[in-house]
This record gives structure tokens, C-alpha cells and sequence, in this order.
């Protein structure tokens, strides 16, 4: 019988092998090294062979969300931000529209949709500073009802580096997420184009170790060759150690910005290869100068500390 309960307490040395990295002999990124030469260059493009790690910037939000806060005017708001991404991880129509053909940075392209936020609200009591009051919230299970959103002859098209799929573990179209996980894996692996399984979390889904392990490792297992998930406070080096391909995380909900920038440091310490990072770089008072500061912590080997002087030194040089 499967065991769904993988434990990370006094065992964790034993169980993870946490000081021994897992080989890649003859490349840089983990479980890339038997891969065709294609797939290994698109990969290079969104991971520094410098340093194995990337800065993924998110601004696919859109896709289910409409104009998210800091995304109304991607031309305005996302244009500046670009010079200092490794990957630009966003919806097809955005990059038709807006991002100039002459980027030489790498596409991590939405290939799953097909919901929107509005039509599974759900009404929920909320507690609002002491008091019980009604709210409304996305109910996940309907949200998680997704397709493929685009076909590999598209992605071919956009010079897509790896496509983004949305996996709901624990949800209610958790097969039909994973059957369009393993539907791009077969279209894009023909053509040498990356996939990036992307964790949802919902209600039903604890942002915990636990169920990052599995749903990483699911993933990982059905054949994406990079997985998102978000960070947690307790064993995250275990998500990273069992799971046999590179982890980047998400941002989440916005932070104070040494928050954010302690976020990604324990990340990368932790065994993750990168951040790909969102509305904690765009919803910043001085998005640009919060990009470079990810850009020095997660490459140039800036400490949070260092991250957050790095930011507020370009925020009080007037750098937005
Ligand atoms: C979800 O809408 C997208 O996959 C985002 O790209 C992802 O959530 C990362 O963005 P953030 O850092 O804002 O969480």
C-alpha cells in the first residue's frame, strides 16, 4: 500500500539524505541530465548554468483572475521588470499583446485555463476585526475544472521554454488536472519544450511539507520537468529533497518586501532553484528595485539583510 503519510520529523536525515545532492553527471540541473539536447538548451535559458537557479517573473495571474492589482497595465507595470528576469512566466495573449518579440528572455507559457474566478464564489462567514460577517471567496473545486489552454503547435510558435499546467492534488478535477500535466508532457517532450507543473492550492489543500511533498513529487513522477510549489516554515528542504526535478516557488499573497526576500533566501537554501514570483515583485511600493534585490539574493548570494538594503538603497535613489 502506498504511504501517503511520509513523515519528516527525527527520521529526516535518514529518510531525505538531506547533505547528499542527487547527481546530475555531465549538466547542471537536477534530473535534466539524460534529457535531448533541445529540452537541455530551453532548460539553460531559464536556469543560469552559472548557478543552476532562476528568477521567474510571474504575471500570468490574468489567466483566471482578469486584471489582478499591479497588473492592470502590464506595458506600464511588467515592461521594467523584464531586464532583470531570467523568464518571463505569462498567458499567451500578453505576450502577443504587449511583450516585444525582441525579448531574449526565456517563456514559461500558460497552458491551462478554462475558469475564472467569478462564476465559483462561494458565500463564508468571515471575521472581520471581532466580527462575524458575510463574505464571499473562490470556491477552488469548480476553479479546478481546467483544460489545456493551448495547442504545442502554438507554443512552438510563441518560442515557449516550458509550459505552465495548473495541478489541483486533493481537488475535485484532480484527474483531469493531471491528465492535462501528462497530455503536454507527451505534446511538448516531442519537441524538446520544458513542462512546469504548477501546484494549486486550495482550501482543501494544506500549504503544508506534506502535501507539497506529494503533490511535487506526483507531478515530478507524471513527467513535468519543473515543479512549483509554495515555501512553508517547516521541511521544506524535504519537498525539495524527494522531489527528483527542480523546485521554484511562488510568492503568495503580498509581504512586507525582507519578508519576501527571507522567503526566497530559505527557499534557495532549502534546495529550491529559484523563485518564480509574482505580486511580491509587481505590488511592491518600487517594483524594479525589489526585483534586483530577489535578483541579488537569489544569484548573487545577497543575504535577506543585504536584499532589503540593496532595495531600499534603489527605492531612495527614486528607482520605482
Ligand atoms: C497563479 O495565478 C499563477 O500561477 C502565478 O504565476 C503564481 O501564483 C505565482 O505568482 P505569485 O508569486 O503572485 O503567487
Amino acid at each position: 500500500m502506498a504511504d501517503i503519510q511520509t513523515s519528516a520529523s527525527d527520521k529526516k536525515e535518514k529518510e531525505y539524505f538531506l547533505d547528499t545532492p542527487q547527481a546530475a553527471p555531465g549538466f547542471f540541473l537536477k534530473g535534466a541530465h539524460q534529457y535531448d539536447w533541445g529540452l537541455k538548451n530551453r532548460l539553460s535559458r531559464v536556469f543560469n548554468p552559472k548557478d543552476g537557479r532562476t528568477v521567474m517573473l510571474a504575471f500570468d495571474h490574468g489567466y483566471f483572475q482578469g486584471p489582478t492589482t499591479g497588473l492592470e497595465r502590464v506595458d506600464q507595470t511588467i515592461l521594467p521588470l523584464e531586464p532583470y528576469a531570467d523568464c518571463l512566466m505569462l498567458t499567451r495573449g500578453i505576450q502577443r499583446s504587449v511583450i516585444p518579440a525582441s525579448t531574449t528572455k526565456a517563456i514559461a507559457l500558460r497552458a491551462s485555463g478554462g475558469t475564472s474566478m467569478i462564476s465559483p464564489m462561494e458565500e463564508w462567514e468571515g471575521d472581520v476585526e471581532g466580527k462575524k460577517i458575510k463574505l464571499q471567496r473562490p470556491n477552488f473545486e469548480p476553479l479546478s475544472n481546467e483544460s489545456t489552454a493551448l495547442t504545442i503547435e502554438e507554443a512552438i510558435r510563441l518560442n515557449a521554454s516550458v509550459l505552465a499546467v495548473q495541478v489541483f492534488i486533493g481537488g475535485a478535477y484532480e484527474r483531469q488536472t493531471l491528465k492535462n500535466l501528462t497530455d503536454l508532457v507527451d505534446a511538448a517532450s516531442r519537441y524538446g519544450i520544458g513542462v512546469m507543473g504548477v501546484t494549486a492550492v486550495g482550501r482543501a489543500m494544506a500549504r503544508t511539507a506534506q502535501y507539497f511533498r506529494l503533490a511535487t513529487r506526483i507531478m515530478a513522477e507524471l513527467g513535468a520537468n519543473v515543479v512549483k510549489c509554495y515555501y512553508t516554515d517547516e521541511d521544506f528542504d524535504t519537498i525539495t529533497s524527494c522531489c527528483p526535478v527542480p523546485i521554484v516557488i511562488a510568492g503568495g499573497k503580498k509581504l512586507p518586501e525582507l519578508d519576501a526576500l527571507k522567503m526566497c533566501y530559505n527557499a534557495i537554501q532549502q534546495g529550491a532553484s529559484g523563485v518564480d514570483m509574482g505580486r511580491n515583485i509587481f505590488q511592491s511600493d518600487a517594483p524594479v528595485a525589489m526585483m534586483q534585490a530577489v535578483q541579488g539574493v537569489v544569484h548573487g548570494g545577497l543575504s535577506p539583510a543585504q536584499g532589503y538594503e540593496l532595495y531600499s538603497e534603489l527605492k531612495g535613489q527614486g528607482v520605482k
